[in-house]
């Protein structure tokens, strides 16, 4: 999978694109990430990128044309699936919907900054608008990388135990169960005895049955 990002923050991509999960998916050759500084591509000649809103108000809007050159130059590179911008008015990030992105080739990400970009760009090139949820972050930075993780960590061979990412909190629309590991008892906090008994059945309709508890406890409207 390729993935584009644009964007006049390329630098606060470098942490969460560079570890981890990402990076290892990014050494085995099965992601490429990309990200391009949206002032590289503005003809203007102090390098602005923003202007006043002909609605008036406080806040600055991006202008069409580095955002425009920008995508056109990569469209001619490659076909994108999808053309995504990051945005607090777009469709609630989920896990169905990274599932999906996880399934195709190119996309490409667009972050915005200030009061949006203009419009134009949005119905022209824009084909899928997401928000990460219902608060206002600075810039759509963070909201892309979230994506980004969410995305790749489901393409095979990223997350080296292939199953867990399908047994993911979300995965079967229930939150995950409780889990346990080494010693089977510390400071007198003991791990549930079905999980020592060694009978699998059992052990798997338990997990069966704490995931459900857990979501109808947390998360009544998952199960709806
Ligand atoms: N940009 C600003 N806030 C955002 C959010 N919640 N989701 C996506 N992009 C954003």
């Amino acid at each position: 999978m390729r993935i584009d990002i644009l964007t006049l923050f390329p630098e606060m991509f470098v942490g969460p694109l560079t570890e981890s999960i990402v990076k290892r998916g990014r050494e085995k050759g099965l992601i490429d990430i990309q990200c391009h500084d949206i002032r590289d591509y503005t003809k203007n000649k102090h390098k602005k990128v923003d202007d006043y809103a002909f609605s008036g108000g406080a806040g600055m809007v991006m202008t069409i044309q580095p955002i425009a050159d920008l995508i056109e130059k990569l469209k001619a590179e490659r076909e994108y699936d999808e053309i995504i911008y990051v945005t607090p008015d777009g469709e609630t990030l989920n896990q169905g919907i990274a599932n999906r992105l996880s399934l195709k080739g190119n996309l490409m990400i667009l972050c915005g900054h200030y009061k949006g970009v203009d419009q134009r760009i949005r119905d022209h090139y824009i084909t899928k608008e997401i928000s990460i949820g219902d608060f206002v972050l600075t810039g759509g930075e963070l909201a892309a990388a979230v994506i980004v993780d969410s995305v790749i960590r489901l393409i095979p061979g990223v997350i080296s135990d292939e199953t867990s990412a399908l047994t993911d909190s979300f995965q079967d629309g229930l939150l995950a169960p409780p889990v346990y590991t080494r010693p089977a008892e510390y400071n007198g906090w003991k791990v549930p005895d079905i999980l020592l008994s060694g009978d699998e059945k059992k052990i798997e309709a338990w997990k069966e049955e704490q995931a459900y508890q857990r979501t109808k406890e947390r998360r009544p409207d998952l199960l709806k």
